[in-house]
């Protein structure tokens, strides 16, 4: 049987989100999928997911080891002897959440082997386990997502609220360059002084508000107004990057509501909502200079926003 974690964007709140500020978030329709399998003559527990090029022994001198050997010790299962084989349907360290989409596959996938009932404080913990090991303070976003698919609030205290909403059609650009999540969040912390009083952080906590309740009124030109001025913010922040900023500026000359980056930024992916007759003109831009995105569908329950 195969087990699901699913990839995320963040639509508005991200670094905010790890100062306590709320996160509006939306699960992929896409992200990993691993099947438990016996290992052939015992050994080690093993994990190969051909279109990441990852092939790791849970002994190998590798964070992706550690973070399983993490997420076993979290469930309580011991060493077990087990090959992960997976698929993945986004790229890894693009921001999209592939991390807490891998640990919480994995950690289905080792409970179903185990023939233990998925539990989802067992899973959090076990995939926060991993995070931790990864992303350092990770605000815990991309693991609630992964686990609840859908969209929602986040908060560090309340965690995610659930919520019917128009689907939402959401451009994905990943820029293909690399970056990492808990630098980053270490830029972050750098500029502003590990204060959740800094004005830029509650500015970026009030802009998920202000594009939640537009999203929920199906006001596409309101919730992209928030994303543009959340990317201002996060650049000064000083998380993104001329790339980024460039594929932003690209979309919305081609007619987007508003684009910003997605995630810890300092590479990963940005995100662009436009009219549906503009879509293909900000896909076109992005490949023109070698970025193929896609449209995620995201939300839903509540009527269609675009
Ligand atoms: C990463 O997807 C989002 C950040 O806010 C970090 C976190 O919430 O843990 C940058």
């Amino acid at each position: 049987m195969t087990a699901i974690g699913l990839g995320k964007i963040i639509l508005l709140g991200e670094h905010a989100v790890v100062y306590g500020f709320p996160a509006l978030a939306a699960a992929l329709d896409r992200g990993v999928a691993i099947a438990a399998v016996p290992t052939p003559a015992g050994g080690s527990l093993r994990i190969d997911i051909p279109a990441w090029n990852l092939k790791v022994t849970a002994t190998d001198d590798h964070p992706v080891a550690r973070s399983l050997l993490a997420i076993v010790d979290s469930l309580g299962l011991g060493r077990p002897t087990v090959s992960l084989v997976g698929d993945a349907q986004i790229p890894p360290g693009a921001g999209l959440g592939s991390s807490a989409a891998l640990a919480v596959a994995v950690s289905r996938a080792l409970l179903t082997h185990a023939k233990r009932k998925l539990d989802a404080r067992e899973i959090t913990a076990a995939a926060s386990a991993s995070e931790a090991l990864m992303h350092g303070k990770p605000s815990g976003v991309d693991v609630a997502l992964a686990i609840a698919g859908g969209i929602g609030v986040f908060r560090k205290t309340t965690g995610l609220r659930s919520f019917a909403s128009p689907t939402l059609r959401v451009l994905v650009g990943p820029s293909g360059a690399p970056r990492t999540t808990s630098a980053m969040v270490e830029r972050v912390a750098e500029a502003t002084a590990s204060s959740a009083d800094d004005p830029r952080l509650r500015a970026l906590g009030g802009l998920t508000d202000t594009g939640t309740t537009a999203l929920l009124a199906k006001d596409l030109v309101g919730l992209g107004a928030a994303m543009n001025r959340a990317h201002d913010l996060l650049s000064e922040l000083g998380v993104s990057t001329e790339q980024l900023d460039s594929l932003c500026e690209a979309a919305r000359v081609s007619g987007a509501y508003g684009a910003k980056l997605t995630g810890a930024g300092g590479g990963g992916a940005v995100i662009a909502i436009a009219p549906r007759e503009r879509e293909q003109a900000v896909l076109t831009e992005w490949k023109n200079v070698g970025v193929t995105g896609f449209v995620a569908t995201v939300g839903g329950g509540a009527g269609t926003a675009a």
